[in-house]
């Protein structure tokens, strides 16, 4: 019989329901008291001293960046392979980025790349860690020490991931999470900044409000980028559930894995020494000696009811935009191979043992 697994669903129950009901009665809906709480709980539990709730992870990256005064002109180095918003944030300071290529095991940001990239014009590095699992801190925090530039994490994917016992979001100079509503922990949408600098920190604070020192009080150009009381009291709780989800996806992960690596041509996801990896997607690289193309495999999962999407299949200097942008001689050739290569598969808490085993069945099949 066919299932339906879709690929992503957000998991709420009554605490959520109870949590909403509660905002609703007490009145305070603009950003207020579940703000202010949710930001001090997260704080503790990435281990930085500073919290800043935000609309989304797109603003957290592009108020982390206006934080470290990225100007015109600057460049900034990231990954081609992610979503757009990694290169949007950087366009959004009309500073320019520069895509460094990926290590292809692990989906992640490649240092020695990085390093070749530098010039006297970068001034902040933004690793991404991809699908959850940390990029490789120690070799990047050395190159942005050295080169004197500032280190963003993007770890809009990865709440709860470790790297050698340090939470994603503690180590570089300031980090960015999404809690978008596919994310390991959701607001519905919502974002936060987190750092252990308190001047970035009360900076990005003036930044999503207005500018605003005291009330009516203006010093510098800001915005209106702050949380909601709805997804603050929504957040707060999907992050005490936090370590549960990710404790399935991490054992999901592991059925999938050793199920698949029985597929001649299908790679499971590789995990680095020394890191949690916390499995925001679980992504197979369908290798050239597979018996099909990875879209007619796609097609095959997704006839039978698997959810399945590619993550992500256009390098963002490939993009319409990026085009335009004058990026059309840029190369990042591991990047380009893995946007061929890379299937998500179903992978989040609410899949249960018996979609595994349905999922593996399919393959079977097909394979
Ligand atoms: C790596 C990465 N960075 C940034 C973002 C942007 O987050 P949001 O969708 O909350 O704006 C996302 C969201 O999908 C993401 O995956």
């Amino acid at each position: 019989m066919t299932r339906k697994i879709p690929i992503a669903k957000p998991n709420f129950g009554k605490e959520e329901e109870t949590a909403v009901k509660e905002v609703l009665e007490s009145g305070i809906l603009a950003s207020g008291p579940k703000t202010k709480s949710f930001e001090k709980e997260f704080a503790e539990y990435i281990g930085a001293e500073h919290a800043v709730a935000v609309t989304n992870g797109t603003i957290a990256l592009d108020v982390a960046l206006k934080a470290l005064k990225i100007c015109p002109g600057d460049e900034v180095i990231t990954s081609a392979f992610s979503f757009v918003a990694s290169g949007n944030c950087i366009l959004f300071q009309n500073a320019k980025p520069v895509f460094a290529d990926i290590d292809p095991k692990t989906f992640n940001i490649d240092p020695s790349d990085v390093a070749e990239k530098i010039t006297s014009k970068t001034k902040a590095l933004i690793p991404i860690h991809m699908f959850g699992q940390p990029a490789e801190m120690d070799a990047l925090k050395e190159i942005a020490e050295d080169k004197e530039i500032a280190l963003v994490e993007d770890a809009a994917q990865a709440h709860g991931a470790e790297y050698k016992g340090q939470k994603a979001g503690s180590i570089g100079d300031i980090a960015c999470f999404s809690f978008y509503a596919t994310k390991n922990m959701t607001s519905g949408e919502g974002g936060m900044i987190t750092t252990n600098d308190r001047k970035l920190a009360d900076k990005a604070r003036l930044l999503i409000n207005h500018g605003q020192s005291r009330k009516y009080h203006h010093d510098t150009l800001g915005y209106n980028y702050r949380m909601t009381e709805l997804c603050a009291a929504i957040g707060s709780v999907q992050l005490k559930k936090l370590d549960g989800f990710n404790e399935k996806r991490i054992e999901n992960a592991k059925l999938l894995s050793s199920g698949i690596r029985k597929f001649q041509g299908l790679t499971p996801p590789y995990v680095m020494n020394d890191v949690k990896h916390v499995f925001h997607q679980y992504v197979v690289r369908v290798e050239e000696d597979y018996r099909l193309e990875r879209d007619v495999l796609a097609d095959r999962l997704a006839e039978r009811g698997v959810g399945v999407a590619v993550h992500y299949p256009i390098p963002i200097y490939r993009q319409q935009l990026y085009l335009e942008l004058g990026y059309g001689e840029t190369t990042c050739p591991n990047t380009e191979e893995t946007c061929r290569r890379v299937l998500s598969l179903p992978v989040h808490p609410l899949v249960d043992i018996k979609d595994i085993e349905y999922i593996l069945d399919v393959l079977e099949d097909v394979s």
